[in-house]
C-alpha cells in the first residue's frame, strides 16, 4: 500500500525578539516527532522583522526572513499566524487582516488583547478561524486552555495569583536579603529580568492586563483593562516586609478577581498573605495562579510566568492545537466565552482587611484618639504592634483591620492625616484573604 503524504501546515511568525526566537527554537526542536505527534509538520514559512540583518542571524535560512506584512498576508498557503511582535498597533491591524483571510491567530499580546479582545474574538468568529492566546497569560503556565475547557464545569468564584515575575523577584530579594526596592530593582535590571523601562512591571500594569484576561475567562464576563483597580510595588519598604513577617505574612503582587453576587472585583495591589498560603512560598521570578470554583474547589498552577522559552512553550501549544483543528476540521470550536454581561464593582465597594502603618506621637491618649476616628468609619481593629520609644518623641504603630469597604478606610485614613496625633502614614497595604 503507498505511503500516504503527511500533509504540511505552514506558519508566520511575526516579530524575532524573545518570544520570537523561542518559538523559532522550540518549533525545531519538535521538527522529529512532529508527524506522530500531530499527523502533520509545522514549517516556519516566513518571519516578519524590522531590521533583515540583524535577523539573519537567529535563523537557519535567512530567506524565511521579511519585511513585509502584506507577503504574508496574501500568501494563501500560510494559514497560522504567530504574533509576537507586541504592542497594539500594527499587532491589531495585523491580526484581524490575518483572521478576515480565513487565517489562524496566535497571539502572546496581553497589551492588546486586554483591551481589544472582543473585536479580535468576532473577528475570528466572523471568519470561523482559531484566536488563541495561552502565553498572554503567565507566559509558560497553562491556565487559559484550563479554564476554557479542563474547569469549563465550574462557576468560577476567583481566580487570583501572582502573574509578573520581575516584581515577585523583587520582593523577593527585599524579603529574603532585606534590600530596599532601588537595590532590588537594580538586581532585577542586572539579571535581566527587568527591561530596560520597568514601568509596565513595577506599576502593575501588566499583572493588570492578565487579571483582565484572566477574569473574562473565568467569568464568562469582558473585564478590559480599564475595569482593574492597579496599584504596583514602588512604595513598598522593608520595614513592611519586616512587620508583614512578624505577623504571619509576606508581601506578594497579587493580581485578584472575584466574581460576587453584586458584581467583579478586580485588582492588583501588593497584598499581605499568609505565610502558610500556596503563593506565599512563590519567589524568584516564578508565577502561580490560584483558582476556585464550586466543582473543583481550588486548584493551582504554578511554573515560569516569561522567558524565552517557557512563553514559547505556550505558543507553540496554541499552534499544535490549531494544526489538529485543521486536520479535524473543527477550527473555531472554542471562539469568545464571555456570553454574560456582569457588572464591574468600583474599588470603592470593595472589602478588605488593611495593614496599616503609622508614625505617631509617642504618649498616652493616642491610641484611643486613633481608634475613635477608627470605630467611626466602621473601621475594626484586630492587631496592634508598637516598636520600642524612640529618642524623638514618635512611635511606629502597626495595625492589621477587619474587613471594611475601601471608602470606609479611605475616609479614616483621610481624618487621620489631619490629626495632630499622626505624622505620617507611611504604609496602607490590603491583606489577603477573609
Ligand atoms: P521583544 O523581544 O521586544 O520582541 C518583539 C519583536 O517584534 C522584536 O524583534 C521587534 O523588532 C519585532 N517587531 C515589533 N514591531 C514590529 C513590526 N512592526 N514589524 C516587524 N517586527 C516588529 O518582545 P518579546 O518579549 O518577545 O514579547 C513579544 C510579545 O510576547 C509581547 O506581546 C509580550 O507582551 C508577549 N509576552 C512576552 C513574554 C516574555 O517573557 N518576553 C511573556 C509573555 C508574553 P525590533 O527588534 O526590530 O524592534
Ligand atoms: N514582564 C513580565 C514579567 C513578563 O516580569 O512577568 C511578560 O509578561
Amino acid at each position: 500500500m503507498e505511503k500516504k503524504e503527511t500533509p504540511v501546515i505552514y506558519a508566520a511568525l511575526l516579530g524575532l525578539g524573545t518570544v520570537g526566537t523561542g518559538v523559532y527554537k522550540v518549533i525545531k526542536s519538535q521538527e522529529s516527532e512532529m508527524e506522530q505527534k500531530l499527523g502533520a509538520k509545522v514549517v516556519i514559512k516566513k518571519i516578519l522583522v524590522r531590521n533583515l540583518e540583524k535577523a539573519a542571524a537567529k535563523v537557519d535560512d535567512p530567506s524565511v526572513l521579511t519585511n513585509s506584512w502584506e507577503e504574508i498576508r496574501e500568501d494563501d498557503t500560510i494559514s497560522v499566524v504567530i504574533e509576537v511582535m507586541g504592542g497594539i498597533s500594527p499587532a491589531r491591524a495585523y491580526i484581524e487582516e490575518a483572521l478576515a483571510k480565513g487565517k489562524h491567530v496566535v497571539s502572546a499580546n496581553k497589551d492588546l488583547i486586554a483591551v481589544h479582545g472582543k473585536e479580535l474574538f468576532d473577528a475570528a468568529h466572523k471568519s470561523g478561524s482559531d484566536f488563541l492566546f495561552e502565553a498572554a497569560v503567565a507566559g509558560g503556565i497553562p491556565i487559559i486552555r484550563p479554564l476554557k475547557q479542563c474547569l469549563a464545569g465550574n462557576h468560577m468564584q476567583e481566580v487570583m495569583g501572582i502573574v509578573n515575575g520581575t516584581t515577585n523577584f523583587i520582593l523577593t530579594k527585599m524579603a529574603q536579603e532585606g534590600m530596599e526596592f532601588a537595590d532590588a530593582l537594580q538586581l532585577a535590571t542586572d539579571l535581566g529580568y527587568a527591561e530596560a523601562d520597568p514601568t509596565a512591571d513595577i506599576e502593575g500594569l501588566d499583572a493588570g492586563r492578565k487579571v483582565a484576561i484572566l477574569a473574562s475567562v473565568a467569568f464568562n464576563s469582558r473585564v478590559v483593562f480599564d475595569d482593574v483597580h492597579i496599584e504596583g510595588i514602588t512604595k513598598i519598604t522593608a520595614s513592611d516586609i519586616r512587620y508583614a513577617r512578624e505577623m504571619g505574612c509576606g508581601i506578594k503582587l497579587l493580581g485578584v478577581a472575584r466574581n460576587t453576587e453584586d458584581g467583579i472585583e478586580a485588582y492588583v495591589c501588593p497584598m499581605l498573605i499568609p505565610s502558610s498560603h500556596p503563593l506565599a512560598t512563590v519567589n524568584d521570578s516564578y508565577n502561580a495562579v490560584f483558582v476556585q470554583g464550586d466543582a473543583v474547589e481550588s486548584a493551582m498552577f504554578f511554573g515560569r510566568g516569561a522567558g524565552e522559552m517557557p512563553t514559547a512553550s505556550a505558543v507553540v501549544g496554541d499552534v499544535f492545537d490549531i494544526v489538529r483543528n485543521i486536520l479535524s476540521g473543527c477550527c473555531g470550536r472554542i471562539g469568545c466565552t464571555c456570553y454574560k454581561n456582569l457588572p464591574i464593582k468600583k474599588m470603592e465597594d470593595v472589602n478588605s482587611r488593611f495593614f496599616l502603618r503609622f508614625q505617631v506621637e509617642d504618649r498616652c491618649g493616642v491610641l484611643a484618639e486613633m481608634t475613635t476616628v477608627f470605630a467611626r468609619y466602621h473601621v475594626s481593629v484586630v492587631q496592634i504592634v508598637q516598636e520600642e520609644s524612640r529618642k524623638d518623641g514618635q512611635a511606629e504603630i502597626v495595625v492589621i483591620t477587619s474587613r471594611v469597604r475601601e471608602k470606609d478606610m479611605n475616609r479614616a485614613l483621610d481624618e487621620l492625616r489631619r490629626s495632630e496625633c499622626v505624622s505620617e502614614i507611611s504604609g496602607v497595604l490590603r491583606v489577603y484573604g477573609e
